[in-house]
């Protein structure tokens, strides 16, 4: 069978889906908005092969148990799909710490679910592509798609899907990407979803997100960088009061994180027009402008806290490469 290999974009979550209404199909309450990331790669190779006894995985070149176990039970879909029993073997690389708040399930499930239905001889479009990436990992349906994704609010595994609304030719946006720590987090979204509805914030925030969405889209479409910004960093804190405020309450921030969020409000009494997002981690993605990446990118290698600063553009759909992993 064919050797497939994928290179996946990861996204920043400019509206956040937070909490679930299925946890099985990963459905969530709310639909969401994204921007993949060129530069903030899944690398995956997946081959189906005769004579395997088992999955074999490999993940940044470790065969971590829950993570082996989570990608196995995403090749099973897809033998499902594809009606055969063959067992894999799988590397996989990431060019930016995982799990630390900067969707390294999304792109990796988004690679793994291209990579592996090629190599099992599936020809599924994007949507579908996107409802069964959906179900290894949330975020991941956003992943197979290119420059601003949408996430609908469907009902059923069929209605919930993600889609491009705009491609990244439409608008060169700059994601400095800040990591404070490169170490995985305690508490991964996968969990931190259960608690949502425990904060008392979180039925006001459902009640106005469809709003928040129409209002964010059209400020892509019209290409209004400031009310964008705005928009996205509002939205940043109030996902963040959410989770501060549920049982178990959850504080994602590390001091270096709020290192970053006070010197990007300090760039900006200066005129430099950046903002940031966090998602469920301490790490911190500053939204900014082609003008100004140079500078925001020296402004913020300079605080005591930061670890390495990595840059990204809008990104694309996964692509097919040649060069395989083994
Ligand atoms: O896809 P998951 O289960 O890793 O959850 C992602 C949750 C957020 O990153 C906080 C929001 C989002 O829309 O990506």
């Amino acid at each position: 069978m064919r050797k497939v290999t994928i290179k996946a974009s990861a996204d920043v979550a400019l509206v956040k889906y937070w909490g679930k209404k299925d946890e099985k199909l990963r459905l969530p309450e709310n639909g969401s908005l994204s921007m993949k990331l060129e530069g903030i790669e899944t690398t995956t190779t997946v081959e189906f092969r005769e004579g395997l006894a088992k999955d074999d995985v490999k993940i940044d070149g470790e065969f971590k148990n829950n993570e082996v176990r989570r990608v196995i039970k995403h090749l099973d879909r897809v033998r499902d799909l594809a009606r055969f029993n063959l067992k894999a073997k799988v590397v996989s690389v990431n060019n930016f710490p995982k799990a630390t708040g900067l969707s390294s399930s999304g792109s990796g499930f988004a690679a793994l679910t291209m990579a592996a239905s090629r190599a099992a001889g599936l020809d599924l479009d994007e949507k579908d592509l996107s409802i069964l990436a959906r179900l290894g990992s949330g975020s991941a349906c956003r992943c197979v798609c290119g420059g601003f994704v949408e996430w609908l609010n469907g009902d059923s595994s069929k209605t919930s899907y993600a889609k491009t609304i705009l491609s990244k030719k439409h608008w060169d946006i700059r994601d400095v990407v800040v990591v404070v720590e490169s170490k995985r987090k305690s508490v991964s979204s996968t969990e931190g979803h259960n608690y949502s509805g425990t904060s008392l914030l979180y039925k006001e925030r459902q009640k106005r997100i469809e709003k928040k969405i129409k209002k964010v889209k059209l400020a892509i479409r019209e290409k209004e960088f400031g009310k964008l910004g705005k928009l996205v960093e509002a939205e940043a804190l109030e996902f963040h009061s959410v989770l501060l405020t549920s049982d178990p309450p959850l504080l994602a921030w590390y001091p270096g994180t709020v290192q970053v969020m006070h010197e990007v409000l300090k760039m900006r009494e200066e005129g430099v027009e950046a903002y940031f997002t966090i998602s469920t981690g301490f790490n911190v993605h500053v939204l900014t402008l082609p003008i100004f990446e140079e500078r925001v990118k020296k402004r913020i290698k300079r605080l005591a806290l930061v670890e390495d600063v990595l840059l990204a553009k809008v990104g694309g759909k996964p692509e097919e490469i040649e060069k395989h992993l083994y």
